[in-house]
């Protein structure tokens, strides 16, 4: 137990990434959050604020950009051209949503967005989708994605990808190990082992229960990340202890954003970060590499070294 943990708090940074998507949201108050807390931003390419202007919001911050493979593919690789030029520093791509999940709240609701949000990243009121284009008695998100994005995404698309940029791609939605060696071999940096917050598919594995699976299939050769349910400090250290090397939040932002802003986000942020010390302090780590002591399992391929620069 007595280690000092507290000459060792460095670390704690390197463990927490956060993922923010889709938020109906000004973006620029989550990006500052995450840069004054020392934490990476994911934006979706469905934000209602655009890359350009969170790259302005928060231009020392590490911000990465959530992918959508669209029909048309010159507007995937605008955004992808776009996230380059605007200091971007990976590209996540979504590999989970050939169609929308089955959302019987948004279903029900007619989810659109309301008139004065955009999807921010787009100019037709088709690809923006605006509420002025009108989606019927359906859930508006479900029929966009059916007009917008290519059901038919398939490994030769992350090649594609892989050609198009030299920034890291990590291929997200990732829940099996034969799926994550193949995602390896088409040349993904990262893979990020999410269920989409269960959105997508009712009954899907939890993401912390296939993460030992897919750690040990990629074998070291890329990053692996999870998200999904990473609620507390515990959870973040059980993450890592089954050998990811950072998580991803989605849900808590919001829940900060709704209570209070910025300040909020920094608020979850703080929250996380106390709770993983205390769980590494009271568990008798000081230092992510003693993981192994406390007897879950081993990190075998993830040596916890020096965070690759686009993390
Ligand atoms: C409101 C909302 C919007 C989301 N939008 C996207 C999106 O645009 N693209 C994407 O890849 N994932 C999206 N996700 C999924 C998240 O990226 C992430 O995988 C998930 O929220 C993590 O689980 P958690 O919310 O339990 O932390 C969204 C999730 C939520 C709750």
């Amino acid at each position: 137990m007595l280690r000092n943990f507290f000459k060792n708090q460095y670390m704690i940074t390197t463990g927490l990434g956060l993922m923010i998507s889709k938020l109906w949201q000004k973006m620029w108050l989550p990006s500052q959050a995450c840069r004054s807390m020392g934490t990476g931003m994911m934006l979706s390419s469905w934000a209602t604020s655009s890359i350009e202007e969170v790259a302005v919001a928060a231009p020392e911050g590490t911000r990465w950009l959530q992918l959508y493979i669209y029909k048309d593919r010159e507007v995937t690789k605008s955004l992808v051209q776009r996230a380059e030029k605007a200091g971007y520093k990976g590209i996540f791509v979504t590999v989970d949503t050939p169609f929308l999940g089955k959302r019987f709240d948004d279903i029900r609701n007619r989810f659109q967005l309301p008139p004065h949000l955009r999807m921010k990243n787009f100019e037709t009121n088709d690809l923006a989708f605006s509420s002025e284009k009108g989606y019927g008695e359906d859930s508006g998100l479900s029929v966009y994605v059916a007009e917008a994005i290519d059901p038919s995404i398939n490994w030769e698309d992350l090649d594609w990808l892989r050609g198009l940029t030299s920034l890291p791609i990590v291929a997200k939605g990732i829940l099996r190990g034969d799926d994550a060696k193949e995602a390896v071999k088409r040349g993904v940096n990262g893979i990020l082992v999410s269920n989409h917050g269960a959105r997508q598919l009712d009954g899907v594995p939890a993401t912390i229960e296939v993460l030992p699976e897919i750690v040990e299939a990629v074998e070291g050769k890329v990053e692996v990340f999870l998200d999904g349910g990473v609620r507390k400090g515990t959870d973040v250290l059980k993450a890592l202890a089954f050998g990811a090397r950072a998580v991803f939040i989605g849900r808590p932002v919001i829940w900060g954003l709704a209570y209070q802003g910025e300040e909020g986000v920094k608020e979850v942020l703080q929250i996380l970060k106390e709770e993983f010390q205390l769980a590494m302090a009271l568990s008798g780590l000081s230092h992510l590499l003693l993981l192994d002591p406390f007897n879950w399992r081993r990190q075998r391929w993830n040596t916890m070294g020096v965070l690759p620069h686009w993390l």
